[in-house]
């Protein structure tokens, strides 16, 4: 993987999502859009908001191969803002094929910040998704924020190394270097 762009959903902008993200991609400079600075409305099925931020993000977005969804877990699942987001891809299905068309043969990662459990079946809406997109989806990554578990704190350095393996991102000290600007 040559080109990713991260793309984060929370409800703050620098908040442990960000902080998840920074702390797997390191010194990496990959592009990232943060939605919280962009106006994308949820899905309406006369299109009313088609005018808004979507369309013109989605244009950027394919020009990548990788998508990394950074989202936290708000009540066992992807947070609105990332959901709103999703739901709009419908958009591509009906107004812009053209453009749904081009993220067929992409992929997806998802970096997931949690507070206290991890959610069940959390991914099984990414993985649906991406298998009804044509887009290879490559996993997610539970990064815990909280400090009173032990082992999901013992677990968050596997996590930030299967996200450094499978996206991959490896820093400049290494002699191999496969993402950009590392
Ligand atoms: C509205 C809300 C709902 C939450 N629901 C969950 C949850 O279901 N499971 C969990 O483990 N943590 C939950 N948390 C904790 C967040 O997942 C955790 O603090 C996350 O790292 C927040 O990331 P942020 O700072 O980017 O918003 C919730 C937090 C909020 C604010």
């Amino acid at each position: 993987m040559a080109n990713p762009i991260i793309i984060l959903g929370s409800s703050r902008s620098h908040g442990n999502t960000r902080k998840a993200i920074n702390q797997i991609i390191g010194k990496c400079d990959i592009p990232l859009v943060d939605l919280n600075t962009l106006s994308i409305k949820p899905y309406d099925y006369e299109y009313l908001n088609k005018s808004d931020d979507f369309i013109p993000l989605i244009e950027r977005i394919v020009e990548f191969d990788t998508i990394i969804l950074a989202t936290p877990v708000y009540w066992y699942t992807m947070s609105a803002l990332m959901k709103i987001f999703i739901d709009r891809i419908t958009d591509l299905l009906d107004i812009r094929k053209d453009l749904g068309r081009k993220l067929r043969g992409k992929k997806l990662f998802v970096i997931a910040s949690f507070g206290t459990s991890l959610p069940k079946g959390f991914e099984d809406t990414f993985e649906q998704t991406c298998q009804y997109l044509g887009v290879e989806y490559l996993g997610t990554s539970f990064v815990y924020v909280g400090e009173n578990d032990e082992q999901f704190m013992e677990n968050n350095q596997q996590a930030i190394e299967k996200a450094k393996l499978i996206l991959p991102i490896v820093e400049k000290s290494s002699t191999q270097r496969y993402a950009p600007s590392c």
